[in-house]
Parts: C-alpha cells; sequence; structure tokens
C-alpha cells in the first residue's frame, strides 16, 4: 500500500513504498541515472530514476529547479544520501514543471536576493531561520505564559508618541491624524493594574531613517509589565526570560544553528548571572585603556587574516587562469567569489571598527549609546550585559527619575554579547504624578492626549515597569547573522516594501 509521509519521517520507514510532495531542489545526471534532490519543508531526500524506464527517466530529465511533484517509490535508509535515505523511483506526477528558476546555485547580491524574497525563502538557510524564529516565538510566550503573566492585545493605531515623536508612521484615521504602534507599553501599565503581570506581543512600527544592520522599520516585540516590580526585578525577569529562550533554540535546533554555521559554545554560556553595569561605568570601560589594548589586538589579528586570505586569493586566480573550461573552473569560479566577498566583508569590518573604537575614546557622559559604543561594550562580556541608569535626557518621559540622583533615569538596556548590542530596552516607570507632569513639561510634550495614562498615578498609583524584547534582534543573535533583514519572513526597512 502507498502511504503519504513527509521526509523528516522517512527514517522509520525502510524499504517500503511512499509518496512524497514536494519541489526538485537539484538535478543531476550520471548517464543511466537521474539523482533528484526533493524537499517537502520537513527535509530532502534523493530520488534514483533509472534510464530503464524510460518514461520516468524522460520526465525526470525534463524538470527545473522548484518543479513541483509527487514522486513514489521505494525507501532504502542510507547513511551516506542527504538526509539518511533515498528513493528508487517508481512513480512520479509532475504538478508543475519550472525552468529558470531565479535563484540558481551561483551566489547572487543581497539586493537580487531582497527582491526574490517570496523565492528566496525555501533557501535551506533561511528555512533553517525560519525555524529558530518559530521556537524563540513559542520560548518567549511559554516563559510569560508559564510565570503567570496574561496576555493583553494592545493596539496598534494609537493617538500619540510613546518612544518620540522622530520615528512617528502617521495613518489617515477618518480625517485625524494617528499613528501605527511604536510599543504597547503605555496600555499594558493600565492592564498591569488590572491584572497585575501582563504582556503584549505584536508588530511594532518605527519610521527608523537609519539603514544598519539593527534597524527595521516593521518588527515584533514581546512587552511584560509588572506592578510592585522595581528595577532590579525587571533585570531578573529579563536574565530568566533570556536563559530560557537560548536553552529553547539549543534543544531543538542544533542541526539548524550548526547549518548557519553559529558558535553553539558562545550560547551555551548564557547562563544566569548576567554581568550588571551602570551606564556611568559602561562610559569608563569605553575610555578605558584596556578595553583599547583589547580591540587593537582583535584588529591585528583580523588584518593579518586579511592578508593571508589576499594570499590565498593571488593562488587561486593564478590556479583559475590555467584551468580548463567545465566543471573544474565553475568550482574555481565559485570559490574565488566567495573569497573576494570574504575578504571585502572584513575589510569594511575592520575600517568600522577602528573608526569605532576612536569614536568611543571620545564618548562624552549625557549621550546616548549608538550601535558603535554598544559593540564595543557588549563585545567585553561573554553574555548578555544589564546596563542601567541612563542620563534621564536621552530617554523617554516616562521612565522613573532616581531618588538619588535625578540626572539619571531607573531604566535598562540588554545588550547581547559578541557586539550584537540592544536587545531588551525597559524601565521602572515614574509613578509620582507632580513628578511625571513635570518630565512632560521638560519634554515640551501636550499633557491632553495623555489624560487616560496620567489617571493610572491617581487611583491606585504603584511602583511598576517593564521592558520590551525584539524578537528580531534576539533572533539576529541567537543565529548569529550580520544582518537583520534575515530574521523576519518580509522585512521592511527603510527603502524596501517589496515584495
Ligand atoms: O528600547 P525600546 O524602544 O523600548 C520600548 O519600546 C519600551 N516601550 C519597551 C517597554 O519598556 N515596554 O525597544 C525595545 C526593543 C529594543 O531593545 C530592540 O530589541 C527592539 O525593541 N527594537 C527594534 N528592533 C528592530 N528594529 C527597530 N527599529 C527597533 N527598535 C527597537
Ligand atoms: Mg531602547
Amino acid at each position: 500500500m502507498k502511504q503519504t509521509v513527509f521526509i523528516k519521517d522517512l527514517r522509520n520507514l525502510d524499504q517500503q513504498e511512499v509518496t512524497l510532495h514536494g519541489w526538485v531542489v537539484g538535478k543531476r545526471s550520471g548517464g543511466k541515472i537521474v539523482f533528484l534532490l526533493i524537499r517537502d519543508g520537513t527535509g530532502t531526500c534523493q530520488c534514483i530514476v533509472e534510464a530503464a524506464q524510460k518514461e520516468l527517466f524522460d520526465t525526470a530529465s525534463s524538470l527545473g529547479q522548484e518543479s513541483s511533484l509527487s514522486i513514489t517509490g521505494k525507501i532504502r535508509l542510507d547513511s551516506r544520501a542527504p538526509g539518511g535515505a533515498e528513493m528508487s523511483v517508481t512513480g512520479l506526477q509532475p504538478i508543475q514543471v519550472a525552468d529558470n528558476f531565479p535563484i540558481a546555485r551561483k551566489s547572487h547580491g543581497i539586493d537580487f536576493l531582497m527582491t526574490h524574497r517570496h523565492l528566496w525563502l525555501r533557501s535551506p538557510r533561511q528555512t533553517a531561520i525560519l525555524r529558530i524564529r518559530h521556537t524563540l516565538i513559542r520560548a518567549v510566550r511559554r516563559f510569560f505564559d508559564d510565570n503567570g503573566f496574561t496576555l493583553i492585545d494592545t493596539p496598534i493605531l494609537s493617538p500619540g508618541a510613546a518612544e518620540g515623536a522622530g520615528t512617528l508612521f502617521p495613518v489617515d484615521y477618518f480625517g485625524e491624524e494617528v499613528y501605527l504602534a511604536q510599543t504597547g507599553q503605555l496600555y499594558l501599565e493600565s492592564a498591569a493594574m488590572a491584572l497585575g503581570k501582563v504582556y503584549c506581543f505584536g508588530p511594532t512600527f518605527r519610521a527608523e531613517k537609519s539603514k544598519t544592520r539593527r534597524h527595521l522599520t516593521e518588527f515584533w516585540m514581546v512587552e511584560p509589565e509588572i506592578a510592585f516590580a522595581e528595577l532590579p526585578d525587571l533585570a531578573e525577569v529579563a536574565e530568566a526570560m533570556l536563559c530560557a529562550l537560548v536553552d529553547s533554540v539549543l534543544k531543538v535546533h542544533r542541526e539548524d544553528l550548526a547549518f548557519l554555521g553559529r558558535d553553539v559554545a558562545a550560547l551555551e554560556k548564557i547562563k544566569p548571572p548576567f554581568p550588571r553595569i551602570t551606564y556611568t561605568e559602561a562610559v569608563e570601560l569605553l575610555h578605558s585603556p584596556d578595553v583599547r589594548a583589547r580591540i587593537e589586538k582583535e584588529l591585528q589579528a583580523d588584518r593579518e587574516r586579511l592578508q593571508q586570505w589576499i594570499g590565498e586569493l593571488d593562488g587561486a586566480e593564478k590556479q583559475r587562469a590555467v584551468a580548463k573550461p567545465g566543471w573544474p573552473s565553475d568550482k574555481l569560479d565559485q570559490q574565488l567569489q566567495d573569497l573576494r566577498e570574504r575578504i571585502h566583508e572584513l575589510d569594511i569590518d575592520i575600517a568600522h571598527r577602528t573608526e569605532h573604537l576612536s569614536d568611543a575614546q571620545r564618548f562624552e557622559w549625557g549621550n546616548d549609546f549608538g550601535g558603535d559604543e554598544e559593540t564595543i561594550i557588549s563585545r567585553h562580556f561573554d553574555r548578555p550585559v544589564v546596563v542601567t541608569k541612563y542620563p534621564r535626557r536621552v530617554k523617554a518621559f516616562y521612565m522613573k527619575v532616581a531618588p538619588d540622583n535625578p540626572e539619571v533615569v531607573l531604566n535598562m538596556d540588554v545588550l547581547a554579547p559578541e557586539g550584537y548590542g540592544e536587545i531588551v530596552g525597559g524601565s521602572q516607570r515614574e509613578d509620582q504624578l507632580d513628578v511625571l507632569l513635570k518630565r512632560m513639561a521638560e519634554e515640551g510634550m501636550n499633557t491632553a492626549p495623555y489624560e487616560w495614562y496620567l489617571d493610572l498615578r491617581r487611583y491606585g498609583s504603584v511602583p511598576h515597569g517593564g521592558f520590551g524584547l525584539g524578537i528580531e534582534r534576539t533572533v539576529s543573535w541567537i543565529c548569529g547573522l550580520k544582518h537583520i533583514r534575515e530574521t523576519i519572513p518580509f522585512p521592511r526597512l527603510m527603502g524596501r516594501i517589496y515584495p
């Protein structure tokens, strides 16, 4: 009897005849045999069609990359085969024969891939990232659900700013200008006064005019908010959450992480306690001669690596010049291209880091950290670092002013290691009506749209706070990616809205 099964289950189906439904990843012919590599979203399987079965052989030979099909045959387990099983094909039903799939094996530039994102998603690298993202989101929900938090859905359309007017996306709301949510936080504070521990999880919008590897204009953020919580409590929740997230990805996705080339040992170090430093201590770190020496040593090692690669490139180019046309030179061309790309990337990276280093030395207390400073601070630790008490002037109006120093607020940013930088931003909230009003006046804010928010300080105000975790930045860190654009199925970036 024929069965319909998924490739991931083939290891239990040795010697059985099954039908798979999927797509052609690749085709190779060896004279009397055609090898079709088939994927179905759960794995890949090599399927063998022999010339003796003329009709099958002709059909198989006609299938281009990404053709869809149903394919039937007998399964044979073989540890040498990709995916561990092979199929001897007895039947083949093309569903749609594709020709000239735009994303061939050869590497494409990032612009091309981004424009073909709808097809690029099928690549093993992209599916690995999407699976990890899925697990991370499940783990986020499980963490809060299991720790007594109630899920609150906060609105996407909002009448005012919460995270600064500079990054608002305006929407025409029946003739009135409203904005896409920059955060659910202010609404969540109301819900925390009703339920104690709450969280929201949804799409978040920021008209970020920065083209960096960390910024999207649409991203997903999970935000817990806790009544009767103070800053140290928030740091503890963030620490426990991040450990739980990394743990669950490590449990399920060792293979995917290895495929992405992620250094798993670095993730295994993500255990409590995380270091906690103040903003002022972080500034001292930026100025410290030890840090400077460490970075200069790293830079020197990378410059030597660069020289070595340039030497390798030279050798490979000479080899290519004398290679015959056909397969070996195609392979050499691919190697040359990869090497040139690696050299280019490292070269730019070294230039950036050299510049960051001198910027960091000049950093003045009172400014906000940018990506460069965060990179240096977060590279200093092998686990996420909690940085607290930033200058009041660079932070949002709702953050509680420190009772012992009115120049700073009771906030925290958690910076991911290996240079990834801020993944969590949060604070204790200003819970005193008069202080909050003073802060809003200082920021030149019109209080009328916030009357409802001020009510929370009029009726049973309590110390409370929370934070936001950006899902994409976390995926980027956990997967070890160079850019945030691969962490979300269809990234929205400044200058990119297609597809
Ligand atoms: O630090 P942020 O702006 O904090 C808030 O929005 C607070 N209202 C959260 C709270 O206290 N409830 O953003 C929180 C996190 C950042 O640490 C970062 O991970 C992510 O959201 N984030 C972005 N991710 C991608 N692209 C952007 N443009 C992002 N802006 C913030
Ligand atoms: Mg922030």
